[in-house]
């Protein structure tokens, strides 16, 4: 058996703590061998599945993933690497208009499974709820009059799935997402009172719950006059930890080509360039009174597609914001326009989506994202995940993330490759950060993401 702990949090942590983890004991001398070999460390974690969370960061470290059930076709149960995560997260569970939460039929058949497999490889099973169309409901589910119906759902979901934990993932608390959510001025206060009651609730008292959540802080106020709120300490009081979305920062509906998931923005040259980042999120929640150690990155394994032209795609010359790209590749130009009535194609598992979304909103297309594995598939990437002979290239040392383009069919792709992620993981430790969550667990390419991340971190395997 064994358990990891990050040197840092070794480091930082009284041994107290280190004794109170739940799968094993560690000696300190078994943590002091285990800092002399982090340089050679494999990653590999056991979870903690029988941890007794109360809320604060009672977990040494969080290394998480979300679990996307309707592509388990391609990358099925069983092509997790368990032992590399603390915890992984089934996605979705979705709101509905009687407080309850649905499953799909093929989530019906997968959650049972997922369970089993998470407390085989004693990682904690959790279950995310909400998403970008599963949160219609959560304004009318957390409101006082449905509270309880709302609480007692949840009861019987982790009961009867045997979860060890819930994530929340509201897309937004008083704030519009898709389109046909139901939002109301007291989002953010009634998630609050919902909380607490959630974790109050006997049956629940050993759950793990988080929140996935924007680059700022819960929104209050009314109408399209919403601010985020200045104290959200109430929040780390009943969650274990959040974990910060912080991805899909520039899109196909920005007006320029910007990094996906920006660890740093206040370096970019222009205001509109600054659209938030790893950096400024983390500066903007624990200004808002969350704690730094109950926050957890959430990090990106897979990029978004523009169609750049060849005249505005390659720097004219070098560059201060980018480090000098490999040889066989040309630089590129930072926020470069692009021309968004063509959206290109992402990895082969995209496709030209012409349906009506859940609010009967008819799809414009492809949505363009790649997958870390599917940059390597389509010869963007080398199998090792450096930039093919022929592309253009440039790692911005701003956000600290790769960009790549293909001249021939003047497709540039913002994304994260193995730098970018140890990027995050040495960014995490230095701001003592609760851990990481990757979206998702599919999209990476032989752990290459995962593994630099962990390594990064001085995720440590310590015998016990
Ligand atoms: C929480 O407690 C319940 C009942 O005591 C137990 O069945 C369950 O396994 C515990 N879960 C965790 C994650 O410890
Ligand atoms: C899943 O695992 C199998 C067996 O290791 C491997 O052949 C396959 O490529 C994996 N698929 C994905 C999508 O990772
Ligand atoms: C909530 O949904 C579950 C699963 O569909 C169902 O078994 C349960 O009866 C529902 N609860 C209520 C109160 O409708
Ligand atoms: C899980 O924990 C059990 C009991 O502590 C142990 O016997 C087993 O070997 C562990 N399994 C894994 C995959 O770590
Ligand atoms: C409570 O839920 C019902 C639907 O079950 C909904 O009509 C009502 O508006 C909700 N109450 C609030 C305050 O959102
Ligand atoms: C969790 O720990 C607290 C504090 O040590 C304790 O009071 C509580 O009974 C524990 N809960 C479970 C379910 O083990
Ligand atoms: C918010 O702004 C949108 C777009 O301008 C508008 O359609 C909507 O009515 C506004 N909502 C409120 C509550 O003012
Ligand atoms: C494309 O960009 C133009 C100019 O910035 C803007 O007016 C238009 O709404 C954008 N179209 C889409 C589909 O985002
Ligand atoms: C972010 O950029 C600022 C300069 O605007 C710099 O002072 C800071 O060190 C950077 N932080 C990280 C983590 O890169
Ligand atoms: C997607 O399908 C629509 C309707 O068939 C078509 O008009 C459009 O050109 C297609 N888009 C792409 C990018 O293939
Ligand atoms: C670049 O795009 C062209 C045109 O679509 C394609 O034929 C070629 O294979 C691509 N090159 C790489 C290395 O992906």
């Amino acid at each position: 058996m064994l358990h990891m702990l990050p040197l840092s949090l070794l480091a930082a942590l009284p041994f107290s703590m280190v004794w109170a983890a739940p799968m094993c004991s560690l000696s300190p001398s078994t943590a002091a061998s285990a800092s002399t070999s982090a340089s050679s460390a494999i990653p590999t974690v056991s979870g903690s599945s029988s941890s007794n969370s109360t809320g604060g960061a009672g977990d040494a470290f969080v290394a998480t993933t979300w679990y996307a059930g309707w592509n388990s076709d391609n990358f099925p149960l069983s092509n997790l690497s368990w032992n590399k995560y603390t915890s992984v997260t089934y996605a979705f569970g979705l709101t509905t208009p009687d407080g309850n939460v649905s499953l799909g039929n093929q989530d019906l058949l997968l959650l049972p499974q997922f369970v089993e497999m998470a407390h085989q490889n004693n990682v904690s099973a959790m279950l995310t709820i909400g998403g970008w169309t599963g949160s219609r409901f959560f304004s009318t589910s957390v409101a006082e009059e449905n509270r309880t119906t709302f609480v007692n759902a949840l009861v019987n979901l982790v009961q009867k799935y045997n979860l060890d934990g819930l994530d929340f993932d509201w897309e937004y608390p008083d704030k519009q997402g898709i389109g046909c959510n139901i939002v109301s001025e007291k989002d953010s206060a009634n998630f609050l009172s919902f909380l607490q009651v959630l974790r109050a609730t006997p049956e629940l008292s050993n759950l793990t719950l988080s929140a996935a959540v924007s680059l700022t802080p819960f929104a209050q106020g009314s109408g399209n006059n919403t601010q985020p709120m200045q104290d959200v300490s109430e929040f780390a009081k009943v969650l274990d930890y959040i974990a910060i979305m912080n991805y899909d920062v520039f899109g196909s509906w920005s007006s320029v080509v910007g990094a996906n998931a920006p660890l740093n923005d206040t370096c970019a040259p222009t205001t509109t360039d600054q659209a938030g980042s790893a950096v400024s999120a983390v500066k903007a929640w624990t200004a808002a009174n969350f704690p730094a150690n109950q926050i957890v990155l959430g990090v990106a394994a897979y990029g978004h597609s523009f169609a750049v032209p060849q005249g505005a795609a390659f720097a004219a010359t070098s560059d201060v914001n980018a480090a000098t790209p490999p040889v066989g590749t040309t630089l590129l130009a930072a926020f470069p326009p692009f021309n968004n009535a063509s959206q290109p194609f992402g990895d082969k598992l995209d496709r030209n989506d012409t349906d009506v979304d859940i609010c009967n909103v008819p799809q414009t297309g492809p949505s363009g994202i790649f997958n870390f594995w599917g940059l390597i598939d389509e010869g963007f990437l080398n199998e090792d995940g450096t930039a093919a002979d022929g592309m253009g290239f440039r790692f911005d040392t701003c956000s600290q993330t790769p960009f790549v383009y293909n001249a021939t069919s003047q497709v540039m792709v913002a994304y994260d490759d193995v730098q970018s992620f140890a990027a995050k993981g040495q960014f995490i430790s230095e701001q003592n950060l609760l851990g990481f969550a990757m979206w998702e667990a599919s999209g990476d390419y032989n752990d290459m993401l995962l593994d630099s991340i962990s390594n990064a971190m001085g995720i440590e395997q310590v015998g016990c």
